[in-house]
Order: C-alpha cells, then structure tokens, then sequence
C-alpha cells in the first residue's frame, strides 16, 4: 500500500473539491508542462540514495523525474491532500512498480512525515506555498542544509496586461487564490538562505532555490535562463537558532529492489 492518511479535523473541503473533478483528467490538461517540471527538478540539487519530499504532488508527475535523480535506493514521498489526485498518483507508482515512491495523503499543514529528508520539491503548488503552516510543517522534517526547489506560475510585470489575463485564464484551475503571485516564493524565501530565483517567459514563470539553514555545502552552478530576482530591501536572513535540532541525514527507509 502506498498511503498513509492522517485523518484531520477542519479540513479544507472547497480546496479539495476543485481537485477531486481534475484527476482524471489533470495528466492530459497539463501535460503540456511537464518540460518545465523536468527543468524544476534539475535545479534541485539531488544525490542518489537521499529522500526528497514532492510537497502537493498531485498525480505524481514529478515523482518519476525525482526518482530518476535519487536511484532505486532512495526515495520520494509525495504528500498530498486531495484523495482523488493522491489515488491517482498511487496508481502510477503501482503502474511503475516504483517501490520506494510512497504518498502522505495529508494537507502538507498537517502532514505526519516519518523520515527527515534531504530535500524537497513545491512544483505548481502556489497554495502550499501561500500557508506558512504548510511550510513550517514540511521544513521541520528536512534536515540542515537540505535543498528546496519551488516553482510554477506568476504574474508577469503589470505593463503585460494581456499577458496577465492569459496566465489568469491559465493558471485559475489550479490555485485557490492569487493573492502573492507576485512572488509566489515570498513565505519561502523567509524560511531558507542561498535563495537564487529566476524568472522566465517574460516573468510569467519562475524557479527559486533555496537551502535550508545548516553546515555549509557548496552552492551548484547551475544553467542560468532567465532573470535573476533580487530579494526585498529589508529581507531578513533566517535564524539558525529558530530551526529544530539537527539530525542525521536520513537514509530511505525502504530497501531497495
Ligand atoms: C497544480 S497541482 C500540482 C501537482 C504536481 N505538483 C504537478 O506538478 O503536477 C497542486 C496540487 O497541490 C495539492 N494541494 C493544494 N493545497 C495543498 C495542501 N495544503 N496540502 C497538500 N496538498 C495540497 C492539490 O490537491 C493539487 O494536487
């Protein structure tokens, strides 16, 4: 089995609702952006044999992409909080026969993860990263210096109006609110130091990297594409004393096949 289900009281039933009529269709509706999860996951920096969380990870699209990085002895767990689209994920990783690929089905505010990860992904997910509880709750579990990767629409410089109207028309399926898709990565950035951000297709996209505060690994050259985007004036830089205490890297709690 797959699944875990943490049963949650005050759940979220409108957000869910608006994934339950999309799983079995969400593969086909955006498929069209799987290059652009594929460029997102490159820039997570990834061992083989580490354990990456893929936080809202719908059907599972970046899960194979994410397992190709970590190898047979690491793993990926998605959580996800949509039983619809958290079935639908299940049925490629049994599809695939992908045993070390496991989903929480959980709002990641909530979410019970049981290993301390090395990194983990946000792709296309501007509602978790809009929840400072969801981010909490996913950062606690990954260890120090672990490695975040976000990325996934926003609004292109207002001067683009009518570029602005077609990434409203885009983007209005598969987010909850607009509100900070400006800088969809703002709660993030708070939380996490190395940020690097690029912006591509004119602004209407973006990929932000970050790490989470702790020993000090080398910062990846990666391809640069796009605008780099400077932080805020007055940006604070996270408090190590403010994370939990360390623990050690985690090692999949799965044997390999
Ligand atoms: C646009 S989809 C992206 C899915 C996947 N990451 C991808 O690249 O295709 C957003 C997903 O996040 C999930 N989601 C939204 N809010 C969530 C939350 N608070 N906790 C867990 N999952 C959430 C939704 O149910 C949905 O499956």
């Amino acid at each position: 089995m797959n699944t875990s289900h943490t049963p949650v009281p005050g759940h979220r039933p409108a957000r869910q609702r608006a994934y339950s009529g999309q799983a079995r269709s969400y593969d086909r509706d955006t498929g069209v952006f799987q290059p652009y999860r594929r460029q997102l996951v490159e820039a997570l920096p990834l061992d083989r044999g580490q354990v990456v969380l893929d936080v809202g990870c719908g059907t599972g699209l970046c899960c194979g992409l994410l397992r190709d990085k970590v190898g047979p002895r690491g793993g990926v767990v998605g959580i996800e909080e949509s039983p619809q689209m958290a079935a639908a994920a299940c049925e490629r990783i049994a599809r695939e026969a992908w045993r070390n690929v496991t989903v929480v089905q959980s709002p990641a505010e909530d979410a019970r993860i049981t290993v301390a990860a090395d990194a983990a992904l946000f792709c296309a997910v501007h509602d978790i990263l809009q929840s400072p509880g969801a981010l909490r709750n996913v950062l606690a579990r990954l260890r120090p210096g672990a490695w975040v990767a976000a990325g996934g629409g926003k609004w292109a410089a207002p001067a683009l109006w009518g570029m602005n109207l077609l990434i409203s028309m885009l983007h209005a399926p598969y987010v909850g609110s607009f509100s900070g898709f400006s800088r969809p990565w703002r709660h993030l950035e708070q939380l996490v130091e190395d940020v690097q951000v690029r912006e591509m297709g004119f602004g209407s996209g973006y990929i932000m990297t970050g790490r989470v505060p702790g020993p000090a690994r080398p910062v990846p050259v990666t391809r640069t594409q796009g605008r780099q985007v400077p932080r805020p004036a007055g940006h604070r830089r996270p408090d190590p004393r403010a994370r939990p205490p360390a623990r050690p890297a985690s090692r999949a709690p799965w044997p390999a096949p």
